[in-house]
């Protein structure tokens, strides 16, 4: 059945300014990481998209080796915007990435030149897309010159290829050379893309300082941490959980839901419900209340998930005595 989005999506969402730039972001982005392969159902991925935009998320993050197989959820998600979303490329914002290994030999991976040119290439292919919004460096690479890598970037914005670039899990010194480089180069970087969720704090020791100084937004992803910060491991591991899935490619395993992780959870969700909130939605809040947060990067199996977790956004205020609780328990 032909898609028309739902007309009130733009009255659900709140849109953050992404940095110092004229770009806004929705608080709650989707992530195409995983559920989006070859081995997951296009029918749900197809309402898991459509549930997302109907709800005002602008936002799909893809990068060149999501599936799996790597390069399959970027085909996927073309197939399923030629078919409901090309009337909407406007108020769409797409990205992707490269710089984990995504083909054989020495150009398929890291941060040359050579790679991130024809990964981006291949990636409009597989999307059907002229452009991206936002093209990232996936991962530092500590033997390609910083230079390099980012004057590309700045080739691929000069080409029309993307309109912004990004980079992903760069530490603080690294990311300020970086932002740096691309500002004097005429391109300033748009976002950067951490890992961060209450059981994952490294970007609150210095990362978020320099994106601040310099104007940066930031879109932390894995803000559930792949699931562990929702309802869902509460009592044992689910046949349909990521953890029970082994998908590989990064996901979470079963041996990671330790009894010291769900003690935390059990915890945390008391004060959730507390709060009047799902955990995951207490989850996202809690990244959210920072305001150099721009928006949160959330995955999906099922379109149930967006509709709740996009729920955090109507209350992300802490008082002191909340903030006090959650750090007792997540020391
Ligand atoms: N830059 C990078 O290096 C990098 C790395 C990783 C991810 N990312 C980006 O970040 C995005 C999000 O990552 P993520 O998928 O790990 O994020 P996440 O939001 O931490 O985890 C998503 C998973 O949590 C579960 N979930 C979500 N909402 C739920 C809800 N309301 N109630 C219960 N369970 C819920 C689902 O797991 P089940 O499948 O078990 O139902 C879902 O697949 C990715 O798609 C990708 O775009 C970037």
């Amino acid at each position: 059945m032909s898609y028309t989005a739902s007309s009130n999506r733009y009255e659900q969402m709140e849109y953050r300014r992404c940095g110092n730039s004229g770009l806004m972001l929705p608080a709650v982005s989707l992530g195409l990481w995983h559920n989006f392969g070859d081995i997951d159902s296009m029918n749900k991925a197809r309402d898991i998209l459509r549930t997302a935009f109907d709800h005002g998320i602008t936002h799909f993050d893809l990068a060149n080796n999501y599936g799996p197989p790597p390069g399959s959820a970027e085909k996927n998600f073309g197939q399923l915007f030629k078919a409901d979303f090309l009337p909407y490329r406007d108020e769409l914002i797409i990205s992707t990435k490269a710089g984990w290994k995504m083909w054989e030999g020495p150009y398929g991976d890291w941060g040359s030149r050579k790679y991130l040119v024809a990964s981006l290439d291949q990636s409009l292919k597989r999307m059907g897309l002229d452009y991206v919004d936002i093209y990232y460096h996936h991962r530092p690479d500590p033997h390609t010159p910083l230079e390099e890598t980012m004057s590309t970037l700045d080739l691929i914005v000069r080409q029309g290829k993307a309109l912004y670039v990004g980079i992903s899990s760069y530490q603080p010194a690294e990311a300020a050379k970086a932002i740096a480089i691309l500002r004097e180069l005429g391109t300033p970087c748009l976002i950067h893309q951490p890992k961060y969720s209450m059981f994952e704090r490294w970007v609150e020791n210095g990362l978020l300082d320099v994106l601040e100084r310099e104007g940066v937004g930031c879109i932390p992803f894995s803000p559930l941490a792949q699931g562990m910060l929702t309802n869902k491991y509460l009592k044992g591991v689910p046949t349909d959980s990521r953890a029970a899935s082994h998908r590989g490619n990064g996901a979470m395993e079963e041996d990671q839901v330790t009894p010291e992780k769900l003690d935390k959870v059990k915890r945390l969700n008391v004060l959730a419900e507390q709060r009047g909130q799902s955990l995951a939605q207490m989850a996202l809040a809690w990244v959210l209340k920072d305001p150099r947060i721009t928006s949160v990067l959330i995955g999906a199996s099922k379109p149930e998930q967006v509709t709740d977790s996009l729920q955090c956004i109507k209350n992300y205020q802490f008082s002191s005595e909340e903030l006090a609780l959650i750090e007792g328990i997540l020391r």
